[in-house]
């Protein structure tokens, strides 16, 4: 799949999500839907975004026995999403399973993702609560290797980590990057952060866009931005 701008569409209803997408009249961004959505609205959701031609990066985080993670990324599957992710601390077998799961009859299937640690995990919390020695770098390159030996796709992370995944896992490997700001921009509450522009030549192949384009005046005019800057068009 080519390098695209993914909006991340955090909004607490259908309601407020459609009114977003009505913004971008004969454009079809493609859109994450997280689990506040999901959870909210259920599949009919994801099944409405995509009647409307949108590609769908759901990103519910899947972490369970192999068996159970197949068995719903089999359903999710069904869905026609095109991206989907999981937690790679699943294990290898676990993520096996869960490509069986997704393969579809035809044997096409969704992209399938990883999330390495979370970002709100810190060096002190993988010490001493989930009782790991390896550094946090070395830890995440480490899952995505596993991710990328077990058949995934690519994983979530930092524009900033972006080429040395890459580097490590190889470049069709793809990285899928929140964490973006523009430059005259608010940075929130994100910390490691990239423009756009930037993203472009640091080996990011998807960034996901929340705040930056869901609260600017025009979000057209911010999603055209993060376009151009993007991928040039
Ligand atoms: O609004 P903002 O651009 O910060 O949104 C970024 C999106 O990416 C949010 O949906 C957030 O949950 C998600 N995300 C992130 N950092 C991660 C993983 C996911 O910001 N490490």
């Amino acid at each position: 799949m080519k390098k695209d701008v993914i909006i991340a569409c955090d909004f607490p209803s259908k309601e407020a999500t459609l009114n977003f997408l009505d913004k971008f009249e004969g454009k079809k961004p493609f859109v994450k839907i997280g689990m506040e959505l999901f959870y909210a609205c259920g599949p009919e959701i994801v099944k409405e975004i995509k009647a409307r031609g949108h590609k769908i990066f759901l990103d519910l985080k899947l972490h369970d026995i192999p068996n159970t993670v197949k068995r719903a990324f089999s359903v999710l599957s069904s869905l026609d999403v095109d991206m989907v992710n999981l937690h790679a601390a699943g294990g290898s077998t676990m993520m096996k399973y869960a490509i069986e799961g997704l393969t579809r009859a035809d044997g096409t299937r969704p992209l399938l993702i990883a999330v390495t640690q979370l970002t709100s995990t810190d060096d002190e919390m993988l010490k001493n609560e989930l009782l790991i020695d390896t550094p946090m770098a070395e830890t995440v390159m480490h899952y995505a290797k596993n991710a990328a030996e077990s058949g995934l796709d690519g994983v979530v992370c930092s524009p900033l980590e972006a080429q040395k995944v890459k580097d490590f896992c190889g470049n069709e490997f793809m990285t899928v990057t929140p964490g973006i700001r523009f430059a005259d921009g608010d940075v929130g509450d994100q910390k490691r952060i990239m423009t756009p522009e930037k993203a472009k030549n640091a080996g990011c192949d998807f960034i996901v866009v929340g705040r930056p384009i869901t609260q600017a005046d025009d979000p057209v005019a911010a999603y055209d931005r993060c376009v151009k800057e993007f991928l040039g068009e």
